[in-house]
């Protein structure tokens, strides 16, 4: 069962080469499949496999760990989906969440006309000059609630979280104790009617977000931007991202909004170069001015020490849940040479891994998988485990590699009489024998 000759290797470098091979093992292994695809496809949707929901599951779950269960100053929020007219008229993005589009007058394809290399060249099919005049195109799908279609059904699915927590900070100031600064935490799906999808799951029609915002004295603000920045930015290196692959980049004047004062991105060097995987803006107070104004009820919060009433500024960081478990897939791809096969591992930090454990016995008799059965019972209690008895245990070890997973226990005929299993981990490929009592504790020991 030994392995041996793991030679020096790194995380792969982020070229098209390894985004294929990404597409291509989302697919083969469970990650993530196109959505659809039995009646052709729905382009750029996707479905998360049994494989993917987890570590989709652990990259929300690794964020909310430290953005709410870490924290005394952050509550959490699941607000609803479907919105009001009122909600996006008030937050600007009636008006104002556009993109300009053009279309091919020759070949009939649709561009965002500031994403063109040239403006008048269309990258389609070449042609020069033919594109329309640009429009405003509104990326936030409309519906309607109820069965009558007049314009009082009208609603929208949210194009971001970020409104939940404004429309509800009054609710949740009301109820919850706390006092600026204090946050709102949001995970959940949002959704735009992106012009442009793709390069797979990093821009999507429907996607998730994971966003917060953290209300604060107006003269705290400075601070409190340059503290999210950093923690935010900690996070991705916390959980595995290699340095190099990261950078926080501060918009210039000419990007922010102009309600914003500040704002900066934590980039990933993606295949195609650097690219956001989340935004920390410093937005003062205009959303809360906007729904005050609009909704006609007061959002100012009282400060009974200073006697003053006020409305708190806000610190943005607004993060893509399943753009960055994209991420940490291309980030932990790894390929080596072990005694002259090529291994693919995704080194995976192991709160973002899948599965934490797998189980596998030896062979499939039932002497075996009996106790092996017992054993998994138990780890299940503790850990998300896989369990496997097909094929020769060095391909069921290459498989959990390309799951990412963390250690492999096998159950062999020796467990039955020294009551050990051989732990197996996926880094090294070292192999350890323990008393099976003692394996709760070894797991839990590495996983800190
Ligand atoms: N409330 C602020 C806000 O929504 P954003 O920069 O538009 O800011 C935040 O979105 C994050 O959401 C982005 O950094 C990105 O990770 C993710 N995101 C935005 N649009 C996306 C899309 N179409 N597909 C996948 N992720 C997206």
């Amino acid at each position: 069962m030994s392995e041996t000759e793991s030679t020096e290797s790194g995380p792969a470098a982020p070229t098209p080469e390894l985004f294929d091979k990404i597409v291509n093992l989302s697919k083969r292994r469970g990650f993530v499949f196109p959505s659809a695809e039995i009646y052709g496809g729905f382009r750029s949707t996707y479905d998360y496999g049994p494989i993917g929901v987890l570590l989709l599951r652990n990259v929300k779950d690794a964020w909310w760990r430290s953005m709410v269960q870490m924290r005394h100053d952050v509550v959490g929020l699941d607000a609803a989906i479907l919105g009001p007219p009122a909600i996006w008229e008030a937050s600007g993005h009636l008006a104002n969440f556009t993109d300009p589009l053009v279309d091919c007058t020759n070949c009939q394809t649709r561009h965002r006309l500031d994403k063109l290399e040239d403006p008048n060249v269309c990258p389609t099919c070449g042609a020069v000059g033919k594109f329309t005049s640009p429009r405003d195109f509104n990326l936030m799908f409309k519906t309607q609630a109820g069965p009558v279609a007049d314009a009082g059904a009208t609603c929208y699915l949210r194009p971001e979280t970020a409104q939940g927590m404004f429309v509800n900070f009054a609710n949740v100031l009301n109820t919850s104790r706390k006092k600026p600064p204090f946050g709102i935490a949001q995970i959940g799906k949002s959704f735009r009617n992106e012009i442009t999808p793709g390069q797979f799951v990093f821009r999507t029609r429907e996607f998730e977000q994971m966003e917060m915002e953290f209300f604060v004295p107006p003269d705290e603000a400075d601070q409190w931007y340059e503290y999210w920045c950093a923690t935010r930015f900690q996070w991705y290196l916390d959980h595995g991202m290699p340095e190099p692959l990261l950078r926080l980049r501060p918009h210039d004047a000419d990007e922010l909004s102009h309600y914003s004062t500040a704002t900066s991105d934590v980039e990933f060097m993606f295949p195609w170069g650097w690219d956001e995987l989340e935004g920390i803006a410093n937005r003062g107070n205009y959303d809360l001015t906007q729904h005050q104004t609009h909704s006609g009820q007061s959002l100012e919060y009282f400060d009974q020490a200073a006697n003053e009433r006020y409305l708190p500024y806000v610190i943005e960081p607004a993060a893509g849940a399943t753009r960055t478990a994209f991420a940490f897939l291309l980030a932990a791809y790894d390929e080596e040479e072990v005694r002259g096969e090529t291994r693919v591992v995704l080194r995976l930090h192991h709160r973002i891994a899948p599965f934490k454990v797998a189980v596998l016995p030896l062979s499939k008799k039932p002497e075996l998988v009996g106790p092996c059965m017992e054993l998994l019972a138990t780890l299940q209690g503790e850990f998300m485990c896989d369990y496997d008895e097909t094929q020769n245990i060095g391909k069921r070890y290459r498989r959990q590699d390309e799951l990412g997973t963390p250690y492999c226990i096998t159950f062999d005929f020796d467990s039955l009489n020294d009551n050990a299993v051989t732990v197996r981990e996926r880094d090294s490929m070292e192999q350890e024998r323990i008393p099976i009592e003692n394996v709760v504790r070894y797991l839990q020991d590495r996983f800190v």
